[in-house]
């Protein structure tokens, strides 16, 4: 377990309620220009993260993984658009506001960890309070021993980063970022050079940290790292995947999971209004990107028309009767509390996809199978196991 006392020194939430927006990535778009001409590495990025969630960005190399994190943390600017942290408008802060605004409100691991060569663990560790003029001198060095103490490296605060292995200047990059305790920590393959002990650590830290109220956001390749996060974000080129569509076709290539993004048509119901009528024909495929639907079954039993199961975001419908040919097998409509943000593909365009994805298509089948039993008997539903089962922290 992570000795975490040393955390949360300054008080969270310091303006806001969790909830609200920490991170507003808006329509960013940024182009690289060089000998060979013009590259647009984000093409148009749209993104919102809340206070207290903890969030991981995954993507192949090359798809804009750190273009991304550095326009978050100030470090490059966008060609265009905006990004705005808690109520901070980045870039409409000059270049040297914008230095001390991030090292006072955000801590950074970065890809390559750039620790100070000359300098030892502990006096980097040290040198963000220097800079920001953070805590008093003499707190600066027992919270910096603290902090290396917490990544495990209180035996080697007097060394050089060339005198300790990689994974030791990872963590001792961690401490680094967590100097001036900040809101909220940016982590580029935080754990990429660790092994799977230090690994599990330092995402236990992630994960106490988030506990009390911290924002987290990390890019890492590890499947068993993105699992323990609220949301994953998928980069696809310069893209971003909807959230709704890796949820639903998790077996998709990533360039498929984009093009059912971009073929996918959006709509809003409003709360309690009918999505689909028992008995109609079916013509979409409906992924649930926000909100949640009621199911409303029409099976055999005396009260079936009564039986209700609801779905979350992640989830999908629609699909039975596209594969059967049918009608549709229930009633569906958009929850009481909140309006329904869907994303439907056309019956062509979902076969079409089901035919190109052997993986998807068995995924699929299966749970059509599922329903088909449940509907038939008219009992109350296994339905419930399609939301997805850990709770998102309102994306
Ligand atoms: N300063 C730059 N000038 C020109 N091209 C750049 C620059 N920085 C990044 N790129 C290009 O932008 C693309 C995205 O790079 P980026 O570093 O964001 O990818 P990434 O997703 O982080 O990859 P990785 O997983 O390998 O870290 C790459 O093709 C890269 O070569
Ligand atoms: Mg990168």
């Amino acid at each position: 377990m992570v000795d975490s006392t040393v955390l949360g020194m300054q008080s969270f939430p310091a303006n806001g309620q969790l909830s609200a927006p920490m991170i507003q990535v808006q329509d960013v778009i940024k182009t690289f220009k060089n000998a060979a001409g013009e590259f647009t590495v984000l093409k148009g990025v749209n993104l919102t993260i809340r206070r207290g969630q903890f969030v991981s960005i995954i993507g192949k190399s090359g798809s804009g993984k750190s273009t991304l994190i550095n326009m978050v943390t100030g470090i490059d600017y966008p060609s265009s658009g905006q990004v705005i942290i808690g109520e901070t408008n980045l870039y409409k802060m000059n270049e040297s506001e914008r230095s001390l605004w991030r090292g006072r409100n955000l801590g950074i691991v970065f890809q390559f960890f750039q620790l100070l060569p000359m300098l030892t663990l502990l006096e980097n560790v040290m040198l963000p309070m220097d800079y920001a003029n953070m805590y008093t001198f003499d707190e600066r060095k027992t919270r910096a021993m603290d902090l290396l103490r917490l990544v495990g490296l209180e035996d080697y605060a007097g060394k050089l980063p060339l005198a300790v292995s990689t994974g030791q200047q990872q963590s001792a990059a961690i401490a680094r970022a967590l100097a001036n305790d900040p809101p909220l920590i940016v982590a580029d393959e935080p754990t990429g050079n660790l092994d799977s002990r230090s690994a599990i650590a330092i995402i236990e830290l992630f994960e106490a940290l988030v506990e009390q109220g911290k924002t987290i956001v990390m890019v890492t390749h590890d499947p068993s790292l993105t699992a323990r996060t609220d949301r994953t974000i998928i980069l696809s080129d310069g893209e971003l995947i909807s959230e709704a569509v890796a949820q639903s076709l998790p077996l998709l290539s990533h360039r498929q999971m984009m093009d059912v993004t971009k073929q996918s048509q959006y709509m809003v119901f409003q709360p309690g209004e009918t999505i689909i009528d028992c008995g109609q024909h079916v013509e979409l495929f409906y992924m649930i990107e926000k909100g949640c639907v009621d199911i409303i079954l029409s099976g055999r039993g005396k009260d079936a028309r009564n039986i209700t199961a609801t779905l979350s975001p992640g989830a999908f419908f629609g699909e039975v009767e596209l594969l059967k040919g049918g009608k549709a097998i229930a009633s569906v409509r958009a929850s009481q509390d909140e309006p329904v943000e869907l994303l439907a593909l056309s019956r062509g365009q979902f076969l079409e996809l089901v035919k190109n994805s052997a993986l998807t298509e068995d995924a699929i089948g299966h749970i059509v199978q599922q329903r088909l039993k449940e509907n038939k008997a008219g009992r109350r539903p296994g339905w419930l196991n399609f939301g997805r089962s850990k709770d998102r922290k309102g994306a």
